[in-house]
């Protein structure tokens, strides 16, 4: 939404949320505060905020002025009741659905910006087209369009309905937002069709935005999300298979991604993937295989999870194993807590399952992580910190320090968990002359200055290269 306003600076974009604290962290005046940690953000924001971008808790009075409503909230892997652990939680959507319809005026295009399961704008519909009804405006399928409200009274309330599925990533989001591969509209109504792709159109190529149906919109979110995720778990399977072999993952992913039909991109070994959405998506899709009764293909992708849990486990394994079999008492220098470089996001994050495994071994783990917070780790991790490095202790215990540097002092291993780029690189002489000997790296990204690591005296495992 910051992006459309500074690119559309004839578009009033407010921003609406019932979390006060979180509106009011989006109108810090210091933009370093603001909620989401993402490369330029603050600056698009810092350009258009209070000019045509605002944030506000007032949610019935921007939906009752807009034109257009875009619906952008959470959509969980429901924990419990049916599709428990499988399918979306659409509490949220249905709930701003029936806030759209109780307050919106005049005609509304309401564009579906979650991520949802497929068929989900039929919900949708339904429940604005009831308020349709009681408004007296058309009640056809679809939200058809019906100008004409009663003579002399407020024009008829009536809804288009779209979906406009989000590609970017995070850590690239406004790059990505600004030179998007494509944008995908779904939906029927060619005038609400139109309006959407008039507002990108302001700076993107007409011929990277693409117009389907609406099952067909919602279904490519979630089959991109699924094949990205299938590729990282591919690479992972191979990795592994490397590090028995004495393959290395590197040579093996560029010998490959030198194919065109295969492509260089997403390639890169790692802990298994983390990140809101992967995994969700999946197992999203898993339910409605399922649900069509596909079971042969909901089995396909559910092994896609099954095998990244696998990845997080031997990791936390190896690290054990490496270190004679034994955390206990030991420090364990993280780096790198995100899920990926360049957020503040912890969600899914492979560090999780990892820290919580060796915490369970006994080990006390000394984290480094730029951007996330302690108060966030905290909630991950189950448990508060413990600065005071027990010793020997059964559950663990963990810390968060400043610098690499301190993370490192002490400990029997450093393991590199998120590729931020001021791991590339660290000094390891000074690394190796903190630590305690014999010293482990475990690169778990693959990015580190290795050779380096092992000419300072640290016996070193990479993803992928063993
Ligand atoms: C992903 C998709 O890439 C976006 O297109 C999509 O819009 C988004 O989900 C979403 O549905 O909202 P995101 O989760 O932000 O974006 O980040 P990715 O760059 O896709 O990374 C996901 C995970 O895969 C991270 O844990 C990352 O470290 C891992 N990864 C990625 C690898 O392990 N290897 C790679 O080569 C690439």
């Amino acid at each position: 939404m910051a992006v459309i306003a500074d690119r559309c600076p004839h578009i009033q974009v407010t921003l609406v949320d019932l979390n006060a604290a979180r509106i009011a962290a989006w109108n810090d005046p210091d933009l370093a505060n603001l909620p989401v940690y993402e490369p330029g953000l603050g600056e698009v924001v810092g350009r258009c905020r209070g000019r045509n971008l605002h944030f506000t808790t007032e949610v019935d009075a921007a939906i009752a002025r807009a034109d257009m409503v875009f619906l952008s909230v959470n959509t969980p892997t429901k924990t419990r009741g049916l599709g428990a652990g499988q399918a979306s939680d659409l509490r949220w959507i249905e709930a701003s659905a029936r806030q759209v319809a109780a307050q919106a005026t005049g005609h509304t295009i309401v564009v579906e910006k979650s991520t949802l399961p497929v068929r989900t704008a039929e919900t949708i519909k339904q429940i604005l087209v009831g308020s349709q009804r009681l408004a007296g405006g058309a009640n056809g399928a679809g939200g058809a369009r019906c100008p004409e409200g009663e003579p002399g009274g407020p024009p008829a309330k009536t809804f288009s309905v779209l979906s406009n599925p989000e590609f970017l990533a995070e850590g690239t989001a406004i790059r990505d937002l600004e030179h998007p591969d494509r944008v995908l509209i779904g939906g029927e109504d060619p005038e609400a069709i139109a309006a959407l792709s008039a507002i990108y159109g302001h700076w993107v190529d007409p011929e990277r935005i693409l117009h389907t149906n609406l099952w067909s919109s919602e279904l490519s979110k979630l089959t991109a999300n699924a094949f990205l995720a299938q590729r990282i778990s591919s690479i992972n399977a191979v990795g592994a298979l490397c590090e028995a072999t004495g393959a290395d993952i590197t040579e093996v992913a560029q010998a490959i991604g030198a194919d065109s039909r295969i492509g260089p991109k997403f390639l890169a070994a790692g802990p298994g993937f983390g990140g809101s959405c992967f995994q969700k998506d999946i197992l999203n899709l898993v339910y409605l295989c399922r649900h069509y009764g596909l079971d042969a293909a909901a089995t396909y992708w559910e092994q896609v999870v099954a095998f990244n849990s696998w990845q997080q486990q031997r990791i936390a394994r190896l690290v054990v194993s490496r270190l004679f079999g034994t955390v206990s008492g030991k420090r364990l220098a993280v780096l790198g807590f995100a899920f990926k470089a360049d957020t503040n996001d912890t969600r899914e994050s492979p560090a999780i399952a990892i820290c919580r495994d060796l915490l369970e071994e006994g080990a006390h783990l000394v984290i480094h992580d730029q951007k996330v917070a302690t108060s966030q780790i905290t909630a991950d991790l189950g448990r508060p910190p413990d600065g005071s490095d027990r010793g020997f202790t059964e559950d663990g215990s963990w810390q968060q320090v400043d610098t690499p540097l301190e993370a490192v002092t002490g400990a029997d291993a450093v393991i590199v968990l998120t590729e931020w780029a001021a791991y590339r690189t660290l000094d390891w002489p000074a690394i190796a002359s903190a630590m305690r000997r014999p010293a482990w790296l475990f690169d778990v990204r693959d990015i580190t200055d290795t050779a380096a690591a092992r000419q300072a005296g640290l016996q070193v495992w990479s993803v992928g290269k063993g």
